[in-house]
């Protein structure tokens, strides 16, 4: 039986897969059973991002396997402690957990944000409509969409969704037991939409004026994605939570929650923890990660996103009746259509580049950090070639 009918057959069916078979991924590229090249722009959804099979994650994967795969969080180890330094240094003095996952680091800051507001009868966490934190049970009740949520209740309550970008529908949910607001910088699957910075700001200034904290999940935007190591660095708002996961473990699960120093203390022994969390491979795979994750790389990746950025939006004024909006921060890049996008990507893969679409609509694009100009060259060339034939035209607005 081949690959993807034994999938079908036997794992639980929970994803649209998309007809690749991956044989082996290096650097830019995903190569396919069949021989084929992929150009990735795509990066195992901004987890792979400085390219797959990097030499120096692997090769601290290797080091660190051969001294110990796992001992349990009950011990000292020293992949946790130097990481846990990296991160307090690179985002700001605090203490972290380790995890596994993004769903898992949002879990353990909504659980430390209520039993912060505990005593103070704060509960409630304000989050925004198209928002993405996971898909746990608490964390798809902090998801404010109901295509996650449908056929799962009851969900925890405590959860009131505000419109993202639009500081009075948040002014309006404010109350005495509002604990956090928890926000993404950058929405990735509600359709690659960044906060304004005016938005960010007056998001800062509710929760410092009301005593509450401010959550950043930056899973999808953190690690270099948006041209700065974390994205609120862009923004210049520091929030009082920052979660992170995909590619802080440079393709091992890894998951974090960076608390600031005067939240350090809430969580006790015995009122949280993972028995995987922070695994020493994946900490160790997180240490080169962040030595990659340099000033030279994140300019880098500034320049080449807004070099993709003029290339798609000379892309839109050449398909004018497909493309309805360009947006996006550093190498977060969405492509907003008139018509569902599926179609689009499955043309894209048929020539040898793997992008993805969120929203039904909306193209993403997040390549490695690593991506040139001319692999950019070459992405937009394929999408064109895409949106020139001629099956769109019947569709189009
Ligand atoms: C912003 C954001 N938060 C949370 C998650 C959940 O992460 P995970 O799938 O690792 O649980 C994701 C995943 O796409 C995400 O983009």
């Amino acid at each position: 039986m081949n690959i993807a009918r034994k999938e079908k057959k036997y794992l639980v069916n929970v994803y649209k897969k998309v007809p690749l078979t991956v044989y082996r991924a290096v650097g830019k590229y995903v190569f396919g059973d069949n021989g084929r090249r992929h150009l990735d722009f795509f990066s195992g959804l901004s987890v792979s991002n400085f390219g797959h099979a990097h030499p120096k994650i692997v090769s601290a994967i290797k080091s660190q396997a051969a001294k110990y795969l796992h001992v349990s969080n009950l011990y000292h180890t020293a992949p946790q402690a130097a990481l846990s330094e990296r991160l307090s240094n690179m985002a700001f003095p605090g203490k972290v957990f380790f995890s596994n996952s993004g769903a898992e680091a949002n879990e353990c800051a909504i659980k430390l944000a209520r039993k912060w507001g505990s005593p103070s009868g704060k509960y409630e966490i304000i989050t925004f409509r198209n928002s993405f934190h996971g898909r746990t049970i608490a964390t798809i009740a902090a998801t404010a969409q109901t295509k996650f949520q449908k056929g799962f209740g009851p969900l925890p309550i405590g959860f009131k969704y505000a419109l993202f970008n639009d500081i009075s529908s948040v002014k309006k949910l404010v109350s005495r037991k509002t604990a956090a607001i928890m926000v993404e910088p950058v929405q990735g699957e509600g359709g690659v939409i960044p906060s304004t910075e005016k938005f960010l700001k007056g998001l800062a200034q509710i929760c410092r004026g009301k005593k509450i904290l401010l959550i950043f999940d930056e899973i999808q935007t953190g690690m270099g994605r948006c041209g700065a190591a974390f994205a609120f660095q862009t923004y210049g708002v520091r929030p009082d939570i920052l979660t992170l996961a995909k590619a802080l473990g440079g393709g091992l699960p890894l998951g974090a929650t960076l608390v600031s120093e005067k939240l350090a203390g809430v969580l006790a022994p015995g009122d949280h923890g993972s028995t995987f969390g922070g695994n020493p491979v994946s900490c160790a795979a997180s240490l080169a990660v962040m030595e990659l994750l340099d000033t030279k790389t994140l300019s880098h990746a500034r320049s080449v996103g807004k070099y993709f950025f003029l290339r798609l939006e000379v892309l839109k004024k050449k398909h004018p009746s497909l493309i309805k909006e360009v947006r996006g921060l550093g190498l977060m890049v969405g492509a907003e259509l008139f018509r569902p996008g599926g179609d689009i990507v499955a043309e894209c893969l048929k020539r040898g580049l793997l992008i993805n679409c969120t929203q039904d609509k909306v193209l993403r694009f997040l390549p490695p950090l690593i991506v040139e100009r001319r692999d950019i060259d070459e992405a937009v060339s394929i999408l064109d070639e895409v949106l020139t034939l001629s099956q769109w035209t019947s569709t189009k607005i």
